[in-house]
This record gives structure tokens, sequence and C-alpha cells, in this order.
């Protein structure tokens, strides 16, 4: 009996592409770059399920020319807002995704970004690559303490508690914003605030909420308006909650001490933004789940996702299980 095909569009640590082989006609999209719109379309036709990143757009258009036959999409992400669920949901495709397994690295991400922009610590690498270094000064390079300072979590599911329980270490009061929590969390020392009072009493902003229709742009320049003078904003979440434009007035003016940003709208960021030419940001390549246990664990959970799916089995992790009780 032939094997399913599918299509995995960009090169993924071995652990998942091995278990795929074995199972399926397994074709890789092998370029650095994604594949284009016009090469997507091609390559999914006549497949059975599609092993896809963060980088491709998945709407009904790419599912119609996959053809009737496809089973399955496996985004190899935690986040989803790449894929249009509902479009999915109707053609009765399960989609699948991969948490847990990447909230340490990215907790811990969001703490180095914190430490870098409150402790200055790429500033300080550039001023030493420049040749400003000239001397110790007890003025030189001055940041923010984390020690005892309040932060402040935009969203509490598990990479924002992940973060709270870090923040135990260094003594921080941590407040978080989260509509959807209901429970206490006694253990984390964390108390729930209104979006408002996070804004104003956060001296660290961290930000771990998907991206919806309601978090698109909720750091707006009102909401950068009520934060503190000396509040660093931070996102390893994705880039569109922050509408960078105001970001980089609230910086440039000094309104917040700085900001750490592991994404942002676009991605890439264009050579030319103006927040490349500021020195309280630090901004890294969307790299926050880039530890190699965590990338190999995601590829092992797509991949189980994906054969899951082409089995007509339940998918471990799967974001629209209504796709189960439609008849
Ligand atoms: C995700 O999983 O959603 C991250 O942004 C990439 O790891």
């Amino acid at each position: 009996m032939s094997k399913p095909k599918i299509f995995v569009t960009r090169l993924i640590p071995e652990k998942g592409l091995e278990i795929l082989r074995e199972f399926c006609d397994v074709n890789v999209w092998l370029h650095e770059l994604p594949p284009t719109r016009d090469e997507l379309l091609q390559h999914v036709r006549g497949i059975d399920g599609l092993l896809c990143l963060l980088t491709e757009k998945i709407d009904g258009e790419v599912m119609d020319e996959a053809g009737s036959q496809l089973k399955v999409i496996s985004n190899l992400a935690v986040g989803f807002d790449n894929i249009d669920v509902p479009a999915a949901t109707a053609r009765r495709i399960p989609i699948g995704n991969t948490p847990d397994v990447l909230t340490d690295a990215t907790a811990d991400f969001a703490f180095a970004l914190m430490m870098a922009v409150a402790r200055r610590i790429n500033e300080g690498e550039r001023y030493i690559r420049d040749g400003k270094w000239k001397t110790w000064g007890p003025m030189t390079l001055l940041g923010v303490d984390i020690r005892g300072a309040t932060l402040g979590l935009v969203g509490f599911g598990r990479i924002g508690k992940a973060v709270a329980q870090r923040a135990l270490g260094f003594d921080m009061r941590v407040i978080y914003y989260d509509p959807k929590e209901k429970k206490a969390y006694p253990d984390l020392k964390a108390t729930q605030v209104d979006f408002e009072t996070l804004l104003e009493e956060a001296d660290f902003i961290s930000l771990h909420t998907p991206l919806t229709p309601d978090t698109r742009h909720l750091i707006d320049a009102e909401a950068l308006s009520k934060m503190k003078p000396n509040a660093v904003l931070l996102n390893t979440a994705r880039g569109p909650i922050v509408d960078l434009d105001a970001l980089y007035e609230a910086l440039k003016e000094h309104r917040i001490f700085g900001a750490g940003l592991d994404v942002t709208e676009p991605e890439p960021l264009p050579l030319d933004s103006p927040l490349l030419t500021l020195e309280n940001v630090v901004i890294a390549p969307h790299i926050a789940s880039a530890s190699r246990t965590s990338r190999d664990q995601m590829s092992w959970m797509a991949a189980q996702n994906l054969i899951a799916g082409l089995k007509g089995e339940r998918l471990p992790n799967c974001v629209n299980p209504q796709v189960y009780s439609q008849k």
C-alpha cells in the first residue's frame, strides 16, 4: 500500500522527521526561506497531511488547493494565528499545535530579555565594540533593578505562569491580567489585576497572550502612556500585539525605560526600521523557543499530531476539537 503524502514546509529537527519518514512519503522544503505563496500552493496539491510553520499563511485556498483528501494540518508552534481555523473546521480538518514543550525555553527567554534591557547588556557590548570604553565609570550605563520590582504579566497561561515561577527567585511582586483566568495561584504569589492597574503599577510588563482580534495592538500609544517612566516592555508572544510606531515614539522620548522584543510586526523587521536606531531596545529574531531540546520536542510533537491525523485518530494536541463532534 502506498504511504500517505505529506509536505513539510522547512527542514525541521530529525526527531520528528525520522518518525514521519517511517509512516509517510515525505516532501521537505529544503530552502532557507519559506515557500512563496505560489510554491506553497503548488506543493500542497494532492497531499494527505501538511506540516507547516508560523511563516506560512494557511487559509481556505491552501486547503482547497491541497484537495479533499487533506486529513490534517500540523503547525510546528504553539501559536496558530497563521492558520484560518474556521476554514479548517468547516472542512473538518483537525489542526495540531505544540504546547508545553516550549514553555520553559520561552519563559527563560523572556527573563533573558528582561535582564538584557534592565542592565543594558547589548548597549554595553556596542559601547565596547565602538571603542567608547575608556575607564570604569560610576555613572556608566546605569540600569534598573529586577529584584523586588513589580512584574506585570499580560496572559497567565502556561508561559505566563512559568515566568511568574522564575520571578519568585528574584523576589518580584507579580501581578497579571488575564480575563480567561478564574483560579487563584497562591504558590506563584501572583495577584490578578485589571489591565489599567497592570499598566500603571508594573516595572516590567511581559506579554504572553495569543494574537487575536482583541489583542492586536493591545499595547498602543494609550497603553504606553499609562506605563511608568522606568517601565520595560517585553514581547515574546506575537509582534502585532504591540503597535511598534507607538513604541518607537515612547522609547525615543524616554517615556518608558526600554523594551525587549523577540517578535515584531513585520517579521523580519526591516533594516530601515527606526527602532533599530534606538539604544533602549533589544530585538531578537523570534528565537524564544529556539533551544535544542525544545525544538526537538516541537518537531516530535508536530510529527505525532500529523500521524494521528493521517490515521484518523484524535490529535494529541488539537486546536479545533469541534471537528470531532461534527456530524
Ligand atoms: C510558537 O510556538 O508559537 C512560537 O512563536 C515559535 O516557537
